[in-house]
């Protein structure tokens, strides 16, 4: 064979190893954590995002979702952004509208936690990554990329933990619920009855929700004044727009909230601070709803191929009354 003869049928051989990879199976871009050789890395310009958001129940998701708008806007990525107005039907409409105008990254924020199966499969199917942003959806880890949000649970025993100090660990307590079904709602009773077992002197005597809205908080606290009245000790508010309604309630029964009434919720939004330095409410347990510059940042790592957290957990604190007037001015939502 000659020289030029030997040289063709090298060149044959490399492109022949090149398309089989020599027998090695190649990673695909998700799964070697990069962008595929020659293909250009995204930037936040190029990114398209759609985010189906539960609502606007509560001082917490209208930060969530200036958190989300205004992160996308200062990053340059184009959010395609979607109001499911609490019901799961229009977040799952949403996800399969993103799945047809095939965005980059779809993320959701799901209303109660059953239900998501079929239509995650169907954004698993498209090929288009999913981040679950704040309240947790029970399915299979594989569904989704990236969780990023509070430790519901946590938040629930620390509640329970500053009831016990409030209470000397011992009195009845009453609970306003957020959404039934919600992660949120399942999450904290689990956390706030498992630290209960560990103080047998205080009791839950009535539980019911109040959709996280501040004005069901007002009236399921009424209901519950006018069934218990004076033996209620405390009430434990899944978040602090129900405790604000329920502080209106309880000065209409004649009571003092934060005095008669001890009171701790969860969010830690700008109202409860101000109930606080008004002594109407004792403690909140922070749920930090700004989660759009780790929402975004996912959202591109994921674009890129890039590996990422699965779950990328909140850091929060806990605030009560003493600290309250010096921690307002620091507040961000
Ligand atoms: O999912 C987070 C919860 O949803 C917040 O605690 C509540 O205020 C909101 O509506």
């Amino acid at each position: 064979m000659n020289i030029a003869a030997l040289c063709r049928c090298a060149i044959v051989l490399a492109v022949l190893c090149t398309l089989s990879a020599c027998g090695r199976s190649v990673p695909s871009a998700s799964e070697s954590g990069a962008a595929p050789h020659g293909v250009k890395k995204k930037t936040y310009q190029d990114l398209v995002v759609g985010f189906a958001q539960i609502g606007a129940e509560s001082e917490w998701r209208t930060a969530n979702t200036r958190s989300i708008q205004e992160t996308a806007r200062r990053l340059g990525v184009e959010l395609k952004f979607s109001d499911g107005q609490q019901k799961q039907e229009n977040q799952i409409k949403a996800i399969r509208s993103f799945i047809v105008q095939r965005v980059d990254v779809i993320g959701v924020s799901p209303v109660v936690e059953t239900g998501w199966d079929t239509v995650f499969t169907e954004v698993k199917q498209a090929g288009i990554p999913l981040i679950v942003l704040d309240r947790n959806a029970s399915v299979p880890d594989n569904l989704f990329s990236a969780f990023i949000g509070s430790d519901f649970v946590q938040e629930g025993q620390r509640a329970c933990m500053e009831m016990a100090t409030l209470l000397n660990g011992h009195g009845n307590i009453v609970e306003l619920d957020g959404t039934v079904g919600s992660a949120p709602m399942i999450d904290r009773r689990a956390g706030f009855q498992e630290c209960l077992r560990a103080h047998p002197g205080m009791h839950v005597i009535a539980q019911q929700s109040g959709d996280f809205i501040r004005a069901r908080g007002k009236e399921v606290m009424e209901t519950f004044l006018k069934s218990y009245g004076r033996q209620i000790n405390a009430l434990f508010a899944q978040n602090d727009d129900m405790a604000l309604g329920a502080i209106e309630a309880i000065e209409e029964h004649g009571l003092k909230p934060g005095t008669d009434i001890k009171i701790v919720s969860v969010d830690a939004v700008r109202g409860a601070f101000e109930a606080m330095i008004a002594g109407k409410l004792n403690v909140t347990v922070e749920c930090n709803p700004l989660l759009g510059p780790q929402f975004f940042e996912t959202a591109l790592k994921l674009a890129n191929g890039e590996p990422v957290e699965k779950w990328v957990k909140s850091k929060e604190g806990i605030y009560r009354q003493d600290t309250a007037a010096q921690e307002l001015p620091k507040r961000k939502y």
